[in-house]
């Protein structure tokens, strides 16, 4: 239970032994920090309810509290406000605790439940660029909330792997190469070579080839043809499409690996295939299909509708499948394999039409149950500093490789007078300044709100002051250093007797009311913003209160441990958004 849980409960129960009703008695955090800890309105509500003035109420409730010998203060505030403070032995009791079974950092919410995450979603043979880093990034770390409320999680990436863009590689390798045996119409997948490909060789095609679709329309129809040709299984096709894929996925796992971000789930676009026969069969059998000039389709409008909700198309003319269709058929999988209670998608907020669609044709066809939460989680742009989408000098897009190589650079040059780093080789150096740097644009993203757009700006997001990854990197580093230097007792009683002390075991206590705040909203913004309160907080303490030269051995080991468990509560907002700490920088 969250700190505010537990104290509701307790104010509750006073309400109650006062004579009024227990439902007044919610606690929150306090709006006004310099006059208490906590703070209850409820006697407002109970005015009309039981027609008696709030500050008597309040009065009331606060004699009740005055008994419990959890709160050091419990008073009224004019007109009727409940004002309430811990005891410094009851914050540090529970502090001792944290992280215990007693008192989970995170509430538990999810536990027996399944949450399945559709994020990433990158085409496959077009090399990843940073319009695929916030899919990514947020996509993780949502997955990590909501392991870290207890939910059995799945990542899915969900592949673009079955569109036009296999088509363009394969129409433009048969032009280059029209003697390999997989374009050959006796091609047998028994005896014939497959091609090898490489990374580098698909990264120029599938431009060059998209490019050439754009200015030369029989090009762009022999594509297409070659399209329709892969989608109904022409061996050597299948083929050749099977290696770009294995070239397309190690490539992609590299550079996702770099980011921290590992999905459970490869599947693609071209697994949905075997479920879009079901999808029509029972979009048939419940009379929801409609035939229109030739296509099939699905009314969704309904009459509370204020904005259009046009019908989806599940198949058109000529019989080919929609990005709709195959949302739809990998719902029937997902429903078949995992039965999820929430299946989210973290997917650009330019879509929400789309998944608008999909979520009201799948209710309607109860592809899954009514209580399944299908949530379409958007995302803003990354602009550059023009106020314009993200692009390199010289106005093209910014590889993913290409930026991870500048973040370490500019990682590095940032670092150039740290001691520890120059005592390092050459590539355990790359290695922290890499984690630096990644550890800067995540945090850099995520604490914008997911669905806001946000300037790229490496050299705030590598600032040592504010709201950045670095400056929790830091604030980590400096605790190790601590610890290192003092080898106390691991479990010493933690005492309260400075300002900073209480502030920070507070903003410890208080983390998993931020969790549930951000799970409850998708928000990874407020993790962010929570681990910068704990480490601002250890700031002050450690500047205020001496650690290593404090002389009174047992406020020193408290310190210690209080220095521990920072550490911890720290490293969980770090592993939850994704980001490796380092030992030193
Ligand atoms: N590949 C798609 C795109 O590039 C994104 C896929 C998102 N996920 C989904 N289930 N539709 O736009």
């Amino acid at each position: 239970m969250t700190l505010t849980k537990q104290l509701t409960l307790v104010v509750s129960d006073a309400f109650e032994a006062c004579g009024y009703d227990r439902s007044l008695g919610t606690v929150t955090v306090s709006d006004r920090p310099e006059l208490c800890q906590f703070q209850c309105n409820g006697a407002f509500g109970g005015a009309k309810l039981h027609r008696k003035a709030p500050a008597m109420i309040a009065g009331d409730v606060a004699a009740k509290l005055a008994e419990n010998p959890m709160f050091a203060k419990a008073e009224v505030a004019m007109p009727g406000f409940l004002n309430l403070t811990l005891k410094d032995e009851a914050l540090a009791a529970m502090a001792m605790v944290l992280g215990t079974e007693e008192r989970p950092l995170v509430e538990q919410v999810g536990k027996d439940k399944t949450v399945i995450v559709d994020y990433g979603g990158p085409n496959v043979a077009k090399p990843l660029h940073i319009g695929h880093l916030r899919p990514a990034i947020i996509g993780e770390a949502i997955k990590r909330l909501c392991k870290a409320s207890g939910y059995r999680t799945i990542g899915d990436i969900h592949l673009g792997d079955w569109g036009l863009q296999i088509g363009l590689v394969i129409a433009e390798l048969r032009e280059r190469n029209p003697e390999w045996r997989v374009f050959a119409d006796d091609f047998n997948a028994d005896t014939d070579d497959v091609p090898t490909l490489d990374v580098d060789l698909l990264q120029e095609v599938y431009p060059f080839a998209s490019g050439k679709s754009k200015q030369d329309d029989a090009f762009k129809a022999t594509a297409q043809q070659a399209t329709y040709e892969l989608q109904s299984g022409r061996p050597g096709f299948m083929a050749l499409w099977k290696e770009i894929l294995r070239v397309s996925v190690e490539d992609l796992k590299q550079n996702y690996n770099r980011l921290n971000v590992f999905f459970e789930l490869w599947l693609g676009e071209s697994d949905a295939e075997a479920f879009v026969e079901p999808l029509v069969a029972t979009l048939r059998e419940q009379g929801l299909l409609r035939e229109s000039e030739g296509a099939l389709v699905v009314d969704l409008a309904t009459e509370e509708d204020t904005a259009p909700m046009p019908p989806v198309i599940i198949k058109k003319s000529d019989n080919s499948s929609l990005y709709a269709t195959t949302d739809l058929a990998t719902i029937i999988q997902r429903q078949r394999d995992y039965a999820p209670e929430k299946i989210w998608y973290v997917v650009d907020k330019r879509q929400s039409l789309h998944f608008d669609q999909v979520f009201r044709c799948a209710k309607k066809a109860s592809l899954v149950p009514d209580a399944c939460d299908l949530k379409h989680l958007g995302f803003g742009t990354i602009n550059g500093a023009d106020g314009k989408p993200f692009k390199t000098r010289d106005g093209g897009v910014m590889q993913l490789q290409t930026l991870l190589e500048t973040v370490t650079e500019a990682a590095l040059d940032k670092l150039k007078n740290s001691d520890y780093l120059n005592s390092l080789s050459d590539g355990e150096k790359r290695t922290v300044a890499e984690k630096v740097g990644v550890a800067a644009i995540k945090f850099g993203d995520l604490i914008n709100h997911r669905a806001k757009d946000y300037i790229f700006d490496m050299d705030k997001f590598l600032s040592f002051e504010g709201k950045t990854g670095t400056y929790l990197l830091y604030n980590i580093t400096r605790i190790h250093s601590v610890l290192k230097k003092i080898d106390a007792e691991a479990s010493a009683p933690i005492v309260i007797t400075e300002d900073a002390e209480r502030e920070l075991v507070l903003k410890l206590l208080l983390t998993a009311e931020a969790f549930e705040k951000a799970l409850a909203e998708q928000a990874p913004n407020l993790v962010c913003e929570n681990a910068y309160l704990i480490a601002q907080a250890f700031s002050k303490m450690y500047h205020d209160c001496p650690v290593a030269n404090e002389a009174d051995a047992e406020k020193r080991a408290s310190r210690v441990n209080l220095c521990r468990l920072t550490r911890d509560v720290l490293l969980m907002h770090l592993d939850v958004l994704g980001i490796d700490a380092v030992e030193n920088m």
